[in-house]
């Protein structure tokens, strides 16, 4: 596809390009269009040397849809819908899992906007995959066995052991019981915008197959996790200071590298709002019945 607003570099086959020759401070509405057209083609995004301020940041992001406050991350002071991800020698990281974010929400957001603040001398690197190639890569009879299925997203899987750590831990593990509960998504989605369809079970939020005996789902889940972590449906970013990384996040997954730790790395981020996963079976009317 062609683009005439901005120069792109595809990083891999599956996912993955570098946007050049923009300032995401002064987008005008053509530029942006095509940019919105890039990430639905290549899933994640990266703008280097971009020097953001957290209004520009919210300006940005704030094109795609709703900005959302983050149920864990600390909010940045006089912009709460920027999440600051900071991690050092106190903070361990605790991205260091392959996920989504916040698909254990009704509504998982569309899109994240990840903007570098500071990062470490060595390591800090981030990955993704795409969850669409890893889909497209499974053999029919598994694709279409998969889309009878649900899955149950649970946000304590992934945050109680952090809860645990901190002093008022039990205190936000039942709070959380109650106002985070778990949600069931399709195990396949239909993408709203592309249509393709993507894998979405991910290995730090997804908690069990609805539909089968705790075993199966178990082995059917490890076995779908080892899948996405194909080379092949992968790309990685060596970060640098003022680097800008948007992705599309109903068809992508990532994760944060921990190797930096003790060193400081400082991200904001932005989750924006998506709709609730919709399946790819659509309801088959009931066979109409012989009267008489
Ligand atoms: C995240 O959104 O999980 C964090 C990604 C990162 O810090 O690189």
């Amino acid at each position: 596809m062609n683009y005439e607003h901005i120069a792109l570099k595809p990083r891999t086959a599956a996912i993955g390009a570098d946007v050049e020759g923009v300032d995401l401070e002064h987008l005008d509405d053509i530029t942006f269009a095509e940019i919105r057209r890039a990430l639905h083609e290549h899933l994640v995004l990266f703008f280097r040397g971009q020097r953001l301020t957290p209004a520009g940041h919210m300006a940005f992001a704030g094109r795609f849809g709703r900005m959302e406050i983050h149920e864990v991350f600390r909010p940045h002071e006089g912009h709460p819908e920027i999440s600051v991800l900071e991690h050092d020698a106190e903070h361990p990281p605790i991205s260091d899992s392959w996920h989504s974010d916040v698909t254990y929400r009704p509504e998982p957001a569309l899109a994240s906007v990840l903007h570098a603040r500071h990062i470490p001398p060595i390591g800090g690197d981030t990955l993704w995959l795409s969850a669409v190639a890893a889909y497209e890569a499974l053999s029919p009879a598994l694709q279409e066995f998969l889309c009878t299925l649900t899955a149950e997203h649970d946000f304590l899987q992934a945050y109680g052991g952090y809860f645990l750590k901190q002093a008022d831990g039990p205190a936000r593990i039942e709070r959380a019981r109650r106002e985070t509960p778990p949600v069931t998504h399709p195990v396949v989605i239909e993408h709203p915008v592309t249509g393709r369809r993507v894998l979405y079970v991910n290995p730090t939020f997804t908690a069990r197959i609805v539909e089968l005996a705790p075993a199966e789902s178990r082995a059917l889940l490890d076995m779908l996790f080892a899948h996405l972590l194909k080379p092949e449906f992968q790309v990685r970013l060596q970060w640098q200071v003022d680097d800008v990384a948007v992705w599309d996040n109903r068809a992508t997954q990532h994760y944060a590298t921990g190797d930096y730790y003790p060193a400081l790395r400082r991200m904001h981020r932005i989750t924006v709002g998506g709709d609730r996963p919709r399946g790819v079976l659509r309801e088959t009317p009931a066979p109409a019945r012989a009267v008489g």
